[in-house]
């Protein structure tokens, strides 16, 4: 058993969560942790709001809110949204936490100490409608590498280079529209990138084996244009205040404080059960922790670069992350999910109309994993139907029903094995094992294939033996062919926990189990787990496992949630 620390890329608080987001980091992270638990391991798994900056400040200035009271009415929203999807945290919390505070202010003494800082004086873009600094993401303009005529001041969300605000191209005030702008200048500190990239170019090779292609080629792409020095303090109200004199009156960026927030929110997790729980037996000095973090490939430059760096300034034996998955963008019926427009279904809004699984198995399913991909209520409806009712379902209430109407409701006697069972075993066995494999490789989308087989299997397995015809002339190879079906059920149930956690605890109670009957996926062995039922082990037939989505609510959903052409 090892520990696995776990952390999904903490959403905006201001930002509410679409399927894109869900899929981004949330969901791929849970499938993850709920998927390193059945596998035997001890795992943390952690995210929370990021909560500093201008978006906050913006937003509650528009709900006539103080930042902090709206800060906690977000974050409730989002936490709602994060049950209703079945997201098994450990802790959900913010990075405006005291213990978050504390952190930060103690990185940033140790990098300061250590000579990682700088002073500059630079000059920084004022607008004279808004009467403030403009921080970086709030000037929008040209990208002068690729075009994009959005591109914010500190990335380009189109080519992900990092920009500063003064390379845009016709520049304007994201907060107005207004280009009545100007530069002034105002001191800030600045963490010395340049100086830490020896040790961190060394951290990252030692990384190359583990780290998917995605993460790795952007990480490298940062190095060999060579690092910048970073601001990483604002002229923001809303903030941690820095601690060093001459400072007290500019706040933290929210990209130093945000990343730090992952050791403050286990902090937070584990002041709440301080005799049960210690947040540096994760965090400090752990070699036996292995790190994963989920994350949009927008997020990639921050956790492979600038955070690794502050760490490695620190001088501390902090745990580096091993593994970072980084996930690209789902689109909305081929254009971008957006609020404003109201294009796109957010998943408070899904998990209203369709149950949180059926979200969780598209999603996986089609996991912007190597590119992006896109969401279409054609495609869900189409994998609702098909897979999950018509594949799993189906099987689920026709082995049930079957053996309820010509048997009873319990499982019929095991008897002889013939070659077609055998086979099957062996097949599934074969499958399991790839599932297995790409599940712990995080490859989502071959392990749900691999599933989506599985579960084909017993279908097949049961149109070709048709107990219904058997059963008239051999009661005793009927029972066993049901008594393996039944078998296959409670098989698929554990299988299927951790993408879809509801449905797979629907299944089990059906044989009277929960979920802490389930067995470990380590070593994972069909031929025995298909015994797990004797004969007379009661069930109930029950309700069916999923509903069809019909033609007329794809019409609606399409209309509701501007998928319509
Ligand atoms: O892109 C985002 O939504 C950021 N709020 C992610 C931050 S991840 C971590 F560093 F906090
Ligand atoms: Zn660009």
């Amino acid at each position: 058993m090892s520990k696995i620390l776990i952390t999904s890329a903490l959403p905006y608080v201001n930002g509410v969560p679409h399927l894109g987001h869900m899929v981004g980091c949330l969901l791929p992270s849970d499938v993850y942790a709920r998927f390193m638990r059945m596998m035997g391991h001890e795992v943390l798994y952690i995210c929370g709001t990021d909560e500093h900056g201008t978006p906050s400040e913006v937003g509650a200035l528009q709900e006539g809110m103080d930042v902090y009271d709206y800060c906690t009415k977000y974050h409730e929203r989002h936490r709602q949204t994060y049950s209703d999807f079945h997201i098994g945290l450990d802790y959900m919390g913010r990075t405006s936490s005291e213990q978050n505070k504390e952190l930060t202010y103690r990185i940033f003494s140790s990098l300061d100490k250590n000579g990682y800082i700088t002073e500059k004086v630079i000059k920084q873009v004022y607008s004279i409608t808004d009467e403030r600094f403009l921080p970086d993401r709030y000037i929008i303009g040209t990208c002068p590498h690729c075009g994009y005529d959005k591109a914010r001041g500190d990335q380009c969300e189109k080519c992900t280079k990092v920009l500063d605000p003064t390379d845009l191209i016709n520049p304007r005030s994201a907060i107005s529209g207004s280009t009545d702008i100007e530069v002034r200048e105002t001191k800030h500190l600045y963490i010395n990138l340049p100086k830490l990239e020896t040790k961190l170019a060394e951290w990252i090779k030692t990384k190359e084996p583990f780290w998917p292609e995605l993460a790795y080629s952007i990480a490298q792409k940062w190095l060999k244009e060579g690092l910048q020095e970073r601001g990483i303090t604002r002229d923001l109200k809303w903030g941690f205040p820095v601690n060093k004199p001459g400072y007290e009156d500019k706040v933290f960026y929210v990209w130093f404080d945000a990343p730090i927030g992952y050791i403050g929110i286990s902090k937070q997790w584990s002041d709440e059960k301080p005799s049960e729980r210690n947040w540096e037996d994760w965090w400090l000095g752990g070699k036996d922790v292995k790190y994963v973090q989920f994350m949009g490939k927008d997020n990639v430059p921050y956790h492979s670069i600038t955070f690794p760096a502050t760490l490695l300034g620190t001088g501390e034996n902090w745990t580096f992350v091993d593994y970072l998955k980084s996930m690209s963008y789902l689109t909305f019926e081929g254009g971008k999910f957006s609020k404003s427009e109201k294009r796109g279904i957010f998943a408070e809004d899904a998990v209203k109309e369709a149950p949180a699984d059926y979200w969780r198995y598209w999603l996986m399913s089609n996991a912007p994993e190597s590119s992006d991909s896109s969401f279409t209520f054609e495609l869900f409806a189409g994998a609702v139907n098909k897979d999950l009712n018509g594949v799993l379902g189906n099987f689920a209430s026709r082995v049930l029903k079957m053996t309820a109407s010509k048997i009873g409701e319990a499982v019929p006697a095991f008897g002889k094995l013939e070659a077609i069972d055998e086979k099957l075993i062996a097949d599934l066995q074969e499958k399991v094992e790839n599932y297995l494999k790409y599940m712990n490789e995080m490859e989502f989308r071959k392990a749900l294939s691999e599933l989506r087989a599985i579960w084909v299997d017993g279908n097949n397995y049961i149109s070709a033996t048709e107990p219904w015809t058997v059963i008239k002339e051999n009661q005793e190879r009927a029972n066993t062919i049901l008594n393996l079906c039944i078998n296959l059920i409670r098989i698929y149930a554990i299988l299927s926990y951790p993408i879809m956690p509801k449905v797979s605890e629907e299944m089990l109670s059906k044989f009277g189990l929960s979920v802490s009957d389930m067995p470990s996926l380590n070593g994972f062995k069909v031929s025995e787990e298909i015994r797990f039922f004797k004969d007379g082990h009661k069930f109930e037939v029950g309700d069916a496992l999923f509903e069809r989505i019909t033609p007329e609510k794809l019409e609606e959903w399409k209309e509701k949630y501007g998928g319509a052409k």
